[in-house]
């Protein structure tokens, strides 16, 4: 182990951070630490320009390195839950989550299952913590917008450059470089932050210092673009004002051009609604913010005909909190008689090759594209429906209000209908499976085939598609791991 840029002094610790967000160096240490046995009240953890901490103000000249632990010292644990949290919860802006974050790691070593006491105040800490920074995340890739500073100049080979103001609330500037540069891979273009800034030529990624809002340029024709669109999709049934606040805050309206048309729309809006009522366009109200709150509003939710027939809503199962969010068609004969999704024989197929993948069912937010079961009635049997595309549009409300809570990092969307729901276009499995497609809230999709469609095949297509499809399990298993650290 390397020797870490340290402080002791008398019985304390100071661990100096090279960066606000350097989740690798702060696992390092506190690995050590908790390896030599150093109570998290020995500690105080010191981020580049903060000061305020008692022992870091007294921090004297003469540093010792802190103590290496021995090679027979015990391993330390750290559940993959904690691990993943801890990586997001890291960059957020508070300067005690370090010493949060090591009490957590330290109290895992006596108590492995701290993780899952929801009522714990450390726990509950982190997690508001991990939700703040996927917030902000998620803000960050909502609202940068990309200004035109500098035309392309085909002779010298230059491309143009766009650029971007955003203020970030904590430290995710670094993590999310790699949306950016998938979504904008083409372009070359910079994101200013007063916490650093990022530039993408479309080959590499480098960094630079803070920049100021006056080193970003505000205004070009793009904005005429981002206005027409946003006029475009704008719905007045759907407006709360309270809610666009909460969803797009004041503080973001400065850097973007679309919000200029925000006070005429809202004045506007109310004669707009009552002309869709009129024509009986009304859409969904508020997005529910509750797993229940959209159980609830699954069983009254009458918007396509699948609504209007004799069955039931399947509501999504599986932990709020789960990394994979598994989304199939729609339930079948057996999921819409038990109110639960894939328990009938696809559900079985699938539950084996999940398991010969390695990837456990109950650790997942198992759900569908459409909540209700389609079907035609032949005699005493209800034959199985495809929705169509407009009724798995409609349903997709639900799929991003389930995600909008579940937050999962990975999304695993079975077969076509579930592709369309997560995309919003027909895609086809053979050109998009094998590989992640970035979503707009910074997870990923995975596609495959669905498992029905398995069933439906014999003989050697069936081997073939069987083993295309363990193969995609395996990569999502495989990037899951990844992604958990
Ligand atoms: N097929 C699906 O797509 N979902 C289910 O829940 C069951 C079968």
């Amino acid at each position: 182990m390397s020797t870490l840029p340290q402080t002791r002094l008398a019985s304390h610790y100071v661990v100096n951070l090279p960066e606000p967000d350097d989740f690798d160096f702060w696992r390092e240490a506190a690995r050590a630490l908790v390896q030599c046995g150093v109570a998290p009240e020995h500690i105080a953890w010191v981020e580049p320009g903060g000061s305020g901490d008692l022992f870091a103000a007294a921090a004297a000249p003469g540093e010792q390195p802190l103590p290496l632990p021995t090679a027979d010292a015990r391993p330390v644990r750290a559940s993959k839950r904690f691990v993943s949290l801890a990586r997001n919860a890291i960059l957020h802006s508070d300067p005690e989550r370090f010493g949060l974050l090591y009490r957590l790691l330290w109290r895992l070593q006596a108590t492995p299952r701290i993780m899952e006491d929801k009522a714990d105040p450390d726990v509950r800490r982190a997690e508001e913590l991990d939700k703040a920074v996927r917030r902000d995340s998620h803000k960050m890739h909502a609202f940068v917008r990309f200004r035109l500073v500098e035309a392309g100049d085909e002779e010298s080979e230059t491309r143009e450059h766009y650029v971007a103001w955003f203020e970030p609330e904590h430290h995710i500037l670094r993590a999310n470089a790699g949306f950016f540069m998938r979504r904008f891979a083409n372009m070359r273009w910079s994101i200013l932050t007063p916490r650093g800034s990022l530039h993408w030529d479309g080959a590499t990624m480098s960094e630079g210092p803070p920049a100021q809002r006056s080193d970003a340029p505000g205004g070009d024709p793009m904005e005429e673009l981002w206005r027409g669109y946003y006029a475009s999709i704008f719905n007045p049934a759907r407006l709360k004002v309270g809610a666009m606040l909460k969803e797009m805050p004041r503080k973001y309206w400065k850097d973007m051009p679309e919000a200029a048309l925000i006070p005429g729309l809202v004045a506007g809006a109310q004669k707009r609604e009552s002309a869709m009522v009129e024509k009986g366009a009304l859409e969904f109200e508020e997005r529910p913010d509750t797993l229940a709150a959209i159980d609830k509003a699954i069983r009254a939710c009458r918007k396509c005909p699948i609504g209007q027939l004799d069955n039931h809503a399947v509501m999504g199962e599986g932990p709020q909190d789960a990394a994979l969010m598994i989304v199939g068609e729609q339930p079948g004969d057996q999921e819409d008689q038990a109110g639960r999704p894939f328990v009938g024989p696809a559900g079985q197929l699938l539950d084996a090759h999940l398991e010969k993948a390695g990837i456990d069912r109950r650790a997942a937010y198992v759900t569908n594209a459409v909540k209700h079961f389609k079907y035609v009635q032949r005699g005493k049997r209800r034959l199985h429906q495809n929705p169509g595309a407009k009724e798995i549009d409609t349903c997709r409300w639900w799929i991003e209000s389930e995600r909008a809570i579940v937050g999962p990092k990975l999304v695993l969307a079975m077969g076509a209908s579930a592709a369309r729901s997560l995309l919003g276009k027909t895609v086809s499995i053979s050109r998009v499976r094998g590989a992640p497609i970035a979503l707009e809230d910074g997870s990923e999709l995975w596609v495959t085939a669905h498992p029905s469609y398995l069933l439906r095949l014999e003989g050697a297509a069936r081997e073939e598609q069987t083993r295309l499809f363990d193969a995609d399990l395996a990569a999502v298993r495989e990037r899951l791991a990844e992604l958990a650290g």
